[in-house]
This record gives C-alpha cells, sequence and structure tokens, in this order.
C-alpha cells in the first residue's frame, strides 16, 4: 500500500515537472515581441512623475547630507554623557576633566545650570584644565570620522568662556547682589589651538588658533583651517580644541563645516547634491516619513524652532532612535529644493504619532491645523504676512512654489479610524485658505479599503506605500493597468524592492525597474512617485558611535568622505532622465515567464500553487517636441531574451539608436562604498535600428532605448 502510494507520488511529480518545463518551453520558445504604437495620442505623462522622499533616518541628514561634521554640537544627544566627545591629554602629567553643565537639570548644583546662551544653547561641555601638560582640551570624532579632504578650507566656530574663579552665582530668590567687581582670572585668556588631526594626534592635517578674550561671558569665535595640498583624504581624523593653561573652558555650539554645495553657510555636501541633481526630480517629498511624527504626539517634527539662527534650534528626538540637531530645519529643506531644482511636497502633522496615540477631530486638533497653516504661509505668503516675513527675515523673501500637502504619514497604522475626520479637518481649513492647494490622504483606497477616507469630496491624490521583494515587484508590475481611471490620482509616496543593506542589490534594481514600468506606463493617474529611504550613512558600529543605519535596502550610501549609487540608484536617474512627455501605447506578445516559488508567506496564507510571473517588462515614452522615444525594457531573468520591436504609425526611425544598459552577472551583485561602480549603467550608439528590429537582451538587464522618430 505504502509503495503504492510513493509510486504515485513520484507519478505526481513527474508530472508536475513535465508541466513546468511546457510552461518554461512554451513561454520562452516563440518570439517576444513589443509593439509601440504610435498611431494614436497615448495620455500625457505625469509632469511631476519621478521625485525624492527624505526623512531623518539612517543619518539622512546628522551625518549625511547636512554637511555639519560636529557630532552632538549643543551637547543635547544624551544629558548623561558628553557622547561623541572626549578629553584630550597630551602627557600623562596634565590633570584635567570634562563635564556636561545642563541648564535645565534641577538635580544638579545651582552653578552647573547657569551657563546657557539661549533656551536652545542650555547645556555646554566644561573642560576644567588642573595641570595643563603641553596642551589639554576636547575632541570631536564627527560622525564616524571627520573626513579630511587635501587642500579644503573648513570653517569652525565655537562659543567659548574661560574662567579660572568661577564668580559666585546668584541663587534664584537670593537677592544679594553679586560681588561688585567679578574676580576674572587671566589665566584662560591668550591662544587657543584649533586642529583637525589623527585620532591619535600624531598628525595634523590643520591647524589654527584664536584668542580667547579675557572676559568670562560667551563670545563666538571663527575660524578656517585648510589642509594642505598633498593630505591624503582619510576620515581617521578627529576636530581638536586645546589649550596649555589652568582654568575653566566652557563650550557650546561647536561647528566644523566643508565647503558644501553653493557654498550655503549652513548648507548640504556637494557630492550627495550632485547625485540627486543628476535624478532630475520634479518633487522633494519631507520631512517624513516617520520622522514627520514623532514617536509621541510631542515628538512632532517642530517647524517653527528648526528656523533661524543655529543658537535658536535645541533639536529634538527623531524618530529613528537619535537625537536631531535640526540644522536641516524648514527653510533648508526648501533650499535643497530649490538647489535641486524640486518642488516641495510638503508632509504635515496630522495629530497621530508612532506610539499609536492621536488627536480627535475638532477643538483639540485644531491648534495643529493652525500649525499646518502657519507652516504653509511661512513657505509660500507674501512678506507682508506674518510667517511670510519671518522666511524673509530668514534670508528668502521670495516664497516657494508648494502644490501638494500631505495630511499626516501612514495614519492607516491609527487603529481609532480617527483618520477620516482628522483628514477631512485638515483639508476644509487649508483649502479654504489655499484653494489652490491640493491634499494627499495618507491612506489608499486600494491599500486599505476599511480605513479610506469616505466623508467629504472625493480624495485628490491618494498615497500609497510597497515595501516589497523582487519577485513581489515583478508580480505586481501591472497593477496599476487595472487602476479606475476615474479615481483618485496615486501618489507612490514610499515604496523601494528590500533585498540588500544597506544599499540595495542588483536584483531589487531589477524589481524596481519593472515596478516603475508599470508606473510610467499609466503615468496619467500615477501623478508622483518616490522611493525610500533615500540616504544611509553605511557605517558600522565602532567602539564609541553605534551602526549608522536603521533601515536595510536605501538608496544612496556613504561615509564621511565618500558616496555612491546603488543599482537602484541608477535606475531611479535612468528612469528620471529618459522621459517624454506622452505614453506610448504598447502591446507585449509571448512575455516569457519563470515559476515563482511559493514563499513562507504564501504557505502560511494556504497558497499551494506557485505562479508563473513576467521577466520582461516595458513602458514607452515620447517627447513631442524633439521627436525622441524613451523605450524601457527590464530583463529580470539570467537569460538572453531577444526581442522584436515593432513600431506602427506614421513615423520613420533614425537608424541609429542611443542604448543604455544596467547589467550585472549575478542577481545579489551590488555597489558599496569599496567598490561603488560595480553595476553603473553604459551607454553606447546602435545602428540598423527600423520600425521593426530585434534585440537581444543581457541576463538581467534595465535597457534603454533613445529611437529618434523623424517626419
Ligand atoms: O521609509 C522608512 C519608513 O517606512 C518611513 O519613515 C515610514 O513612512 C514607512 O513606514
Amino acid at each position: 500500500m505504502k509503495k503504492y502510494r510513493n509510486q504515485k507520488s513520484v507519478i505526481r511529480v513527474s508530472w508536475c515537472i513535465l508541466i513546468l518545463c511546457v510552461i518554461i518551453f512554451t513561454s520562452t520558445h516563440a518570439q517576444t515581441k513589443l509593439t509601440l504604437d504610435l498611431t494614436k495620442p497615448g495620455f500625457t505623462v505625469s509632469p511631476m512623475l519621478y521625485g525624492l522622499m527624505t526623512e531623518e533616518i539612517n543619518h539622512s541628514y546628522d551625518g549625511g547630507l547636512y554637511a555639519e561634521l560636529i557630532r552632538n554640537r549643543i551637547f543635547k544627544d544624551n544629558p548623561n554623557t558628553a557622547e561623541a566627545w572626549s578629553l584630550v591629554r597630551e602627557d600623562s602629567n596634565s590633570k584635567a576633566a570634562i563635564k556636561l553643565m545642563a541648564a535645565t537639570e534641577n538635580n544638579i548644583p545651582f552653578d552647573e545650570r547657569r551657563h546657557a546662551i539661549t533656551g536652545a544653547l542650555s547645556t555646554c561641555l566644561r573642560l576644567t584644565v588642573e595641570t595643563p601638560g603641553t596642551r589639554v582640551g576636547i575632541a570631536n570624532e564627527g560622525y564616524w570620522g571627520i573626513p579630511v579632504k587635501p587642500a579644503t578650507s573648513y570653517r569652525a566656530s565655537f562659543y567659548l568662556k574661560g574662567s579660572a574663579t568661577i564668580q559666585p552665582p546668584r541663587r534664584p530668590g537670593q537677592n544679594t547682589p553679586q560681588s561688585s567687581a567679578p574676580v576674572i582670572n587671566d589665566s584662560t585668556a591668550g591662544p587657543i589651538t584649533v586642529t583637525i588631526e589623527s585620532n591619535d594626534g600624531k598628525t595634523v592635517y590643520a591647524k589654527g588658533t584664536v584668542n580667547l578674550e579675557k572676559n568670562i561671558n560667551w563670545k563666538k569665535y571663527d575660524i578656517t583651517l585648510t589642509t594642505a595640498a598633498d593630505v591624503k583624504p582619510t576620515t581617521d581624523a578627529r576636530f581638536v580644541i586645546s589649550t596649555n593653561r589652568v582654568g575653566l573652558y566652557y563650550f557650546n555650539l561647536v561647528s566644523l563645516f566643508p565647503p558644501t554645495f553653493n557654498n550655503r553657510l549652513n548648507g548640504n555636501r556637494t557630492d550627495l547634491m550632485k547625485m540627486m541633481l543628476e535624478m532630475k526630480p520634479k518633487f522633494l517629498r519631507f520631512p517624513g516619513g516617520n520622522y514627520l511624527e514623532g514617536p509621541l504626539i510631542t515628538d512632532a517634527f517642530p517647524w517653527k524652532t528648526t528656523l533661524g539662527h543655529l543658537e535658536n534650534r535645541p533639536g529634538h528626538k527623531g524618530s529613528w532612535g537619535y537625537r536631531a540637531s535640526d540644522g536641516m530645519g524648514l527653510l533648508e529643506f526648501l533650499q535643497w529644493c530649490e538647489d535641486i531644482k524640486a518642488e516641495p511636497l510638503l508632509g504635515v502633522y496630522a495629530g497621530y504619532s508612532l506610539n499609536g496615540d492621536h488627536i480627535n477631530a475638532g477643538p483639540l486638533l485644531k491648534p495643529y491645523v493652525d500649525d499646518a497653516l502657519d507652516e504653509i504661509e511661512y513657505i509660500t505668503g507674501d512678506v507682508k504676512t506674518y510667517w511670510g516675513a519671518k522666511r524673509a527675515a530668514d534670508g528668502h523673501p521670495a516664497p516657494f512654489k508648494l502644490r501638494y500637502i500631505e495630511i499626516g504619514n501612514e495614519d492607516w497604522f491609527d487603529r481609532s479610524n480617527s483618520y477620516d475626520e482628522r483628514f477631512n479637518q485638515f483639508r476644509t481649513a487649508i483649502e479654504t485658505k489655499y484653494p489652490q492647494l491640493i491634499c494627499i490622504s495618507t491612506i489608499a483606497d486600494a491599500q486599505y479599503p476599511t480605513q479610506k477616507v469616505t466623508s467629504g469630496k472625493k480624495v485628490a491624490v491618494l498615497d500609497e506605500h510597497y515595501y516589497r521583494s523582487s519577485w513581489d515587484m515583478w508580480e505586481n508590475a501591472s497593477q496599476y493597468d487595472k487602476y479606475d481611471r476615474t479615481g483618485p490620482k496615486i501618489f507612490v509616496g514610499e515604496w523601494a524592492t528590500r533585498e540588500g543593506a544597506p544599499t540595495t542589490n542588483l536584483n531589487a534594481a531589477l524589481g524596481d525597474a519593472a515596478w516603475m514600468t508599470g508606473m510610467e506606463r499609466n503615468s496619467d493617474i500615477i501623478i508622483m512617485s518616490c522611493y525610500a529611504p533615500l540616504f544611509v550613512n553605511v557605517n558600522t558600529a565602532t567602539a564609541t558611535a553605534p551602526k549608522a543605519w536603521q533601515w536595510d535596502s536605501d538608496l544612496i550610501g556613504y561615509n564621511a568622505l565618500n558616496s555612491y549609487g546603488s543599482p537602484a540608484y541608477y535606475v531611479q536617474k535612468l528612469f528620471g532622465n529618459y522621459l517624454g512627455n506622452k505614453i506610448v501605447p504598447m502591446v507585449g506578445e509571448n512575455i516569457p515567464t519563470q515559476i515563482r516559488p511559493i514563499s513562507r508567506r504564501d504557505s502560511a496564507n494556504g497558497i499551494t500553487t506557485s505562479k508563473s510571473v513576467p521577466t520582461i517588462f516595458y513602458a514607452a515614452t515620447k517627447d513631442q517636441i524633439t521627436g525622441a522615444i524613451y523605450l524601457k525594457i527590464v530583463n529580470s531573468s539570467g537569460k538572453q531574451t531577444p526581442v522584436e520591436i515593432n513600431i506602427t504609425g506614421p513615423v520613420k526611425i533614425a537608424q541609429e539608436a542611443i542604448f543604455i544598459v544596467l547589467k550585472g552577472d549575478k542577481p545579489d551583485d551590488t555597489n558599496s562604498i569599496s567598490d561603488p561602480e560595480k553595476i553603473i549603467p553604459v551607454t553606447s550608439k546602435i545602428k540598423a535600428v527600423a520600425k521593426n528590429f530585434t534585440r537581444t537582451l543581457d541576463p538581467y538587464s534595465v535597457n534603454i532605448f533613445q529611437l529618434q522618430t523623424m517626419k
């Protein structure tokens, strides 16, 4: 009996294998053919289709795009210890110590709380020098090192005061005046040395001095440090401020900037800005993401305290396990948009935070709605408005262009189902004051049908998020072909194929590219799309600093010195650069397929039959002005695949075309900080192109044909 059952299962397995072979054979046997139909005008490609999404995650700004090199510059990252700071003692005879002095801590002696510069700069670092030896000082390790480059000028600045004799403070409620003449001990006054040096202190890359004045009050000191032309680039460096005299030295807002993009004073890293510019993004979604919401209601992105002088920015908790300096404040986000020629897409806090708390719609939510209106006024108001005048005072009199406002982030997590009412309260207020603005809902009908916004008028734009495997991307690449053309427009506001860490690999890029063909083909309804997360600092944990990233599968990686694009970055760049303004309708025939193995999740969901998934994905657009056709074809399989390309319609095609390919040998091939250009696009010219031609696509490849139509 048992033998018979075994025989039966052997026969069943053999049948399955046979059927599988037949499927594979038939699906790859006939010639794959793609027909581009130029007989009828296609839909218009959304002019905003490809953009960027950003938030403070993975040290995207602090230790990333925002060029500040000093970590924990206002000493608030950790109330218990001066993180990233250490005491420098050049010789063992010296005697010195460092200590955090937090004005806000009530359980510490009053004298230690009396050193605030502003409400934001309320914690400082004290260096006590009893015996200086040759030198003692404070060192900052930067964000996994200070980047040293040859012939480079760094702008250093810091607040400093020195005192050897502490003047008796006047305690709260104590009316006794301070002693009339403060005793100023001169010993701290004099030269203070500022260096960028190797971590062992043996190599000095750049050096200067400032003159500490005979003054017990805070003063800001500025100095430029320049490296020599023959310096070898390194991250094995620290920033040191040192003295050779006894006394008490107090430091705050210690800053060091390398040259920045467009020479902005509080600016961004040049390499990362250039990489974004090259993507030609049409918009920038900010400030999040989870970073918008905050862990608690009190931690939501505090845009008002991110404005103006750094002296007035206390920073805030952030949503990804580390404190944000808020050097990247609201105006800096807007200037970033300006610098990369992208339009801001603003997310406003909508009363829901990551711990699940929400604020009920109605009077309790009103201050948050008003706050969003203020924020919009800061961005778009003319200088006669209250917040427009503030923006002008901050250095940017011209209003920014703004058309899209996203109300919250991923509010489907709000199990109270309060979003419908919260969304409507925000939308009504925003549209009443700014009828030209379009409000985006964070709950997509297709993804969360039971939670979607149902009251009020139809929502104009829905934000959908997809973090998927490459199989999921390939399987669902045509999902938008079936979307209702009369429904809301779709903003795919976060998505990625999540394979590879910290940046994704080639297989993920093939998943992304397939998915993008689906968005591009349907860009009459998919009006905007942005990959997430954009940035990752790729440093792993060191003895003193934790691992830099919290989210695997990111687009652009970097350390303090260098940066690189993942294969997915190049897919984004190619899709953004080779894009027409009209969708060319296409028909695919004999599209090869592969069998998607049953995943653990499938089994858990009771799915026992494996699926057949395409391996060729395609989209085409035409530029009506230049006559160029941009045909994108993705081959996700490991096989050379001949594809017949057929163009119908009253046009001639130039015999020569531009061909760009991004490919690799293996799906898990990738780029990294040590091998940044393993997978990059290669551009060539191809000949003998006609209205009908055949091209064999390489395995694991993203292919772009720029064909030229002629009358
Ligand atoms: O992109 C990372 C996170 O994923 C975003 O902060 C959040 O919106 C999403 O869940």
